[in-house]
């Protein structure tokens, strides 16, 4: 049978590009829904993870970025811009080089994770390291492709929303229907807007009798939303939802007053429990901010708000070697061991 195709060419019925268009794919989607079964018996629920963290570039962004790179292409851009965390740069960077098109990324100098600064290096972007937040990247992207010749990237884009929704059809399609919660962490808030976009087409289109109740949690120094106002100087561990000011607001509040889902806040103590936990008990290694929806559920699970024997998804969003500095600060200490036999069996503590 042929390769996965990716998700434009996989969901062509429903996700939209321009006639004739050659489609920019690494072949993103198509990702493991892994059953959970250590969280599951914390829960009293059946959990399972939708490992985006298996994407080209190892993040969702991916879903996104191949149909807006695939617009930008069609449209005739020459470049494309974006403000980012990490990973939106480094899936931009990867689809751009891969279209042949220039590729520019402001960043918050200091405080975006190690490998997703190397894969904008590797992959030849222009790295822009901004001495502020992102949203004061996200400010100057707008304002620069507004008042430039090239195509932004970022989720304010409609068309990566569009891509991104195609995971909500994988969970359906994997499962045989949709899950009862959805759990998330949110930072621009652009994911949780197009999951609730991909289940309600479902749900819409007759594909699946219900919808599941979206609940989003974000970091408890970087939570505007559940604060319902903007923070000024947002900070977290989980440098990729480390945002102030959300794109996606609107859209975020939509997903959760319409599914009856919640959006609340995680400390990062409980992020980094959750980060442990998933590593150690379910193998499951994601970067700290993928941790925060695991957060989410182990509280709501233990204040009842999840209701028992629920069948429950989380998106963990991205892969755990983007961010090499935070397990090694997260976990043990490894000792060196001479070249000898009894001294490893000791360290071992098997003598
Ligand atoms: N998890 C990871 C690993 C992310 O990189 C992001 C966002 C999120 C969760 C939150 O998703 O923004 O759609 O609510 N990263 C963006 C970036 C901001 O620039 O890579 P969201």
């Amino acid at each position: 049978s042929p390769a996965w195709p990716g998700i434009v060419n996989a969901y062509a019925d429903r996700i939209a590009v321009p006639a004739g268009a050659k489609v920019i794919t690494l072949g993103e989607g198509g990702t493991p829904l892994v059953e959970a079964p250590h969280l599951s018996e914390l829960t009293g629920s059946r959990v399972l993870l939708k490992v985006e963290g298996a994407n080209p570039t190892g993040s969702f962004k991916d879903r996104g970025m191949t149909v807006a790179m695939t617009y930008a292409l069609a449209e005739g851009s020459k470049a494309v811009i974006c403000a980012s965390t990490g990973n939106t740069s480094a899936s931009a960077a990867a689809y751009a080089a891969r279209a042949g098109l220039t590729c520019a990324v402001l960043v918050p100098r200091g405080k975006i994770a190690l490998g997703k600064l190397a894969q904008a290096v590797v992959h030849g972007a222009k790295i822009l390291q901004v001495d502020g937040n992102f949203d004061d990247c996200l400010e100057l992207a707008r304002k620069t492709a507004a008042d430039h010749p090239v195509a932004l990237v970022n989720s304010v884009n409609p068309v990566r929303l569009e891509g991104q929704k195609s995971a909500a059809f994988e969970i359906c399609d994997v499962l045989g229907r949709a899950p009862d919660v959805h759990c998330l962490p949110v930072g621009n808030a652009g994911n949780i807007t197009a999951y609730w976009r991909g289940y309600r087409e479902y749900a819409t289109d007759g594909v699946l009798p219900a919808a599941p109740r979206m609940f989003g949690f974000q970091a408890a120094g970087a939570a505007p939303l559940v604060r319902g106002e903007p923070v000024t100087h947002p900070e977290t561990i989980a440098t990729a939802i480390r945002i102030g000011s959300p794109a996606s607001w609107t859209g975020a509040i939509k997903a959760r007053d319409e599914s009856g889902g919640l959006i609340d806040a995680v400390a990062d103590e409980q992020i980094l429990d959750a980060y442990r936990l998933l590593a150690g008990r379910e193998g499951v290694f994601v970067e700290p901010a993928s941790a925060a929806g695991v957060a989410g559920l182990l509280a709501v699970a233990q204040d009842g708000r999840l209701p028992a024997g629920s069948v429950v998804v989380c998106t963990v969003t991205g892969h755990g070697l983007k961010d090499p500095d935070t397990a090694l600060l997260a976990m043990h200490e490894v000792e060196p061991v001479p070249v000898d036999a009894g001294a490893v069996a000791a360290a071992l503590g098997l003598t």
